[in-house]
């Protein structure tokens, strides 16, 4: 589809909110003058800044040159020896944060675990030992199918202290999908738990890992955290309690000096054909990124409490629960569970409880608490906040306003932060002591951040036109490659706008420099601030026995922001309702639970053109119920259309 098409700015959004003064005055970067400064240092001498910059992490050796190469093959820091884990704990031990709460944890059903720097530190060591007695080397894989419990974030860096790569899969993901990314990652090891509390429920991991082994011969041993007590088969000489190992454990693990551009994880996120693409970030590069975002952009000090909602399993869980914060030395809340459990009020008993001072957050999770009611936030007390954050998707500004005035009382910036996977930190966003924030602009470029928005010519367009959001300058938490598929990596990435990286957004920018990102101009849908590709969804519905074709599209979806509708034309069945839920059953097995369609329609054939193009635009105005103002002319058959209308759930 083109930009064009795609991208017309129905916002019309004038409203202006400027830091509280005595915010912006104990601020880490408190002035226009100051981000400017910084700014344009970074865009005309990036390997002086970035240089500069790197001062903040810790080196076993600095690096000889800090950027080789231009984008997309940039290295950075080369020469450099480093240890992520090392800069995020060790380093602390040295100060008085040794005895400072690291992991402020909650589980679901109320039990609580602190771990302070110290005790952090043994425990990855310990873990880190363990690894390595099962044989695992640097560069090996390790698979975390984890629960957010601390062991989640200890045996991150324990990985990372040995260099080994995680690659981390959300606990929604299904078996099949656990087996693919094993797989693509030739992982050696899988850490995970019995189960994990979801609502008041137990949901099964270790039982999803049993079914993906038999699919993923690489694997040759499982670690197994008790989290529910539910019942678990162990497979003798492969299976391993996490407790049976740590006890014989020792505490002492020095962390690896590793290069510079060592990996430290893959993650695999959604792109627009069907397999999921494993994203590589290296040490230094992300660590500085992220330990660099943090200070701008949550403005974190010794005296905050922290606390970022998201899930491990996505990017915003690894750069701003664990790296980020913890490199910066940060008190981090880490919580199990769901917002509505045992009730609507649960996050906000926690801001009372830790007294939390920094809360980042998602917009899918901010139209749920619209919804729910503000007795529920009115409930706590909430003047320990200071700033808050969203990250996912597009904030509509009603969402922004409430965010704003329920939960922020008028006191506290925003910080809409837009960034993905592949750019591994934040990118642009207010920076709360200087930016006046306009409800649903993510704002500025963080220094560093050099962006343009581009016609599909590669054309820098005017104020206030929509085109393609691209970088033109390489950062250092970029990612490095497509795990197993440099190709990929470059024709995904670097192919569409020469010389430049996109990554699928749509944005402009209006009179002031602010930008606002309108969403995604390729087949990749964001369901509740979660990425996912149309084409994986369609793949897995083809897969069904009595699927003739499908075709996948997102509509607006009051809570999650888009929902999944499906087109399918069938085999020789009838579509019955017992289909639709056979389908919809089929789909979470394959994928999970966050790619549950929200609509399966069936119709006799799919709206094509002549050339045999399916017509997704006319299809995604069908979902959302909206007249289509698309062309029809090449329309093969008119007479779909009627049908698929009239199909509505
Ligand atoms: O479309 C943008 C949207 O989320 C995509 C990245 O998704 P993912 O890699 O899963 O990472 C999500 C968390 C960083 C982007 O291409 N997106 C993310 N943040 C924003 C956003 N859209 C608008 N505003 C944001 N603040």
């Amino acid at each position: 589809m083109s930009a064009e098409n795609n991208i017309e700015s129905v916002l019309n959004e004038n409203r202006s909110f400027a830091p509280p003064a005595t915010f912006s005055e104990a601020a880490n970067i408190s002035s226009e003058e100051q981000y400017q400064q910084l700014w344009q240092h970074a865009k005309d001498d990036p390997a002086g800044f970035w240089g500069e910059m790197a001062e903040n992490l810790t080196w076993f050796q600095r690096p000889e040159s800090i950027m080789d190469g231009e984008m997309p093959n940039t290295k950075w820091f080369t020469g450099g020896k480093i240890n992520v884990s090392y800069n995020c704990l060790d380093r602390h031990l040295e100060t008085d944060r040794r005895n400072k709460a690291a992991l402020i944890w909650e589980g679901e059903p109320g039990d609580t675990r602190v771990l302070r720097y110290q005790d952090l530190h043994r425990e990855v060591c310990r873990f880190a030992n363990v690894l390595k007695d099962m044989g695992v080397e640097t560069g090996d894989r390790v698979t975390l199918y984890m629960p957010m419990i601390p062991e989640l974030t200890i045996a991150m860096l324990a990985c990372a202290r040995i260099g080994a790569i995680h690659s981390i899969i959300f606990g929604g993901f299904s078996a099949e999908a656990v087996a693919d990314r094993n797989n693509d990652a030739q992982a050696r090891v899988v850490v995970t738990a019995d189960g994990g509390w979801r609502r008041g429920k137990e949901i099964p991991l270790k039982a999803a890992v049993d079914a993906s082994l038999d699919k993923s011969p690489t694997v040759e041993k499982v670690v197994v955290v008790r989290r529910t007590g539910g019942d678990v088969d162990m497979v003798p000489d492969r299976d391993f309690w996490w407790h049976d190992l740590m006890d014989g454990a020792s505490a002492d693990c020095d962390a690896v000096q590793l290069d510079s551009e060592h990996p430290l994880f893959i993650l695999y996120t959604s792109g627009s054909t069907g397999k999921p693409k494993g994203v590589l970030h290296t040490s230094a590069g992300y660590l500085l990124g992220t330990t660099m975002t943090s200070k701008w952009v949550f403005d974190l000090k010794e005296e905050d409490t922290y606390w970022c909602t998201a899930d491990i399993g996505w990017i915003t869980g690894h750069s701003y629960i664990c790296y980020g914060p913890l490199s910066n030395g940060a008190s981090v809340v880490m919580y199990e569970g769901a917002p509505n459990w045992p009730d609507e009020g649960r996050f906000w008993e926690i801001v009372e409880k830790y007294q939390v001072s920094i809360f980042y957050t998602a917009p899918t999770a901010i139209r749920a608490f619209i919804k729910w009611g503000n007795q529920w936030p009115e409930k706590y007390d909430l003047s320990s906040l200071r700033l808050l954050g969203t990250v996912g998707e597009p904030i509509n500004p009603e969402a922004w306003m409430w965010y704003h005035e329920v939960i922020g009382q008028q006191r506290c910036p925003i910080v809409d932060t837009w960034w993905q996977t592949e750019t591994g930190g934040i990118m642009i966003s207010p920076l709360p002591g200087v930016t006046p924030t306009k409800p649903g602009s993510c704002a500025k470029p963080l220094p560093g951040v050099v962006p343009d928005i581009v016609s599909e010519a590669g054309v820098s367009l005017d104020v206030n036109q929509g085109g393609l959001l691209v970088m033109k300058q390489p950062w250092p938490h970029m990612l490095r490659t497509l795990y197993g598929d440099h190709d990929r990596f470059i024709e995904t990435y670097f192919s569409t706008i020469e010389d430049c990286y996109f990554a699928g957004d749509g944005a402009r920018r209006d009179e002031d420099g602010y930008i606002w990102v309108m969403g995604r101009v390729d087949d990749v849908i964001n369901v509740s601030g979660h990425r996912l590709s149309t084409m994986e969804v369609e793949s897995s519905l083809v897969a069904h026995e009595k699927v003739a074709e499908a075709a996948v599209v997102g509509f607006p979806h009051e809570i999650k922001g888009e929902g999944i509708c499906c087109f399918v034309t069938l085999k020789d069945d009838d579509g019955t309702d017992d289909l639709k839920a056979e389908l919809t059953r089929h789909v979470r097995q394959q994928i999970g639970a966050l790619a549950t369609p929200d609509q399966i329609r069936f119709g006799a054939s799919l709206p094509k053109t002549r050339s045999g193009k399916i017509m997704r635009r006319l299809l995604r105005d069908i979902a959302a119920g909206r007249e289509s103002t698309q062309d029809t002319t090449t329309l093969e058959d008119f007479s779909v259309l009627a049908k698929l209308r009239e199909d509505e759930d």
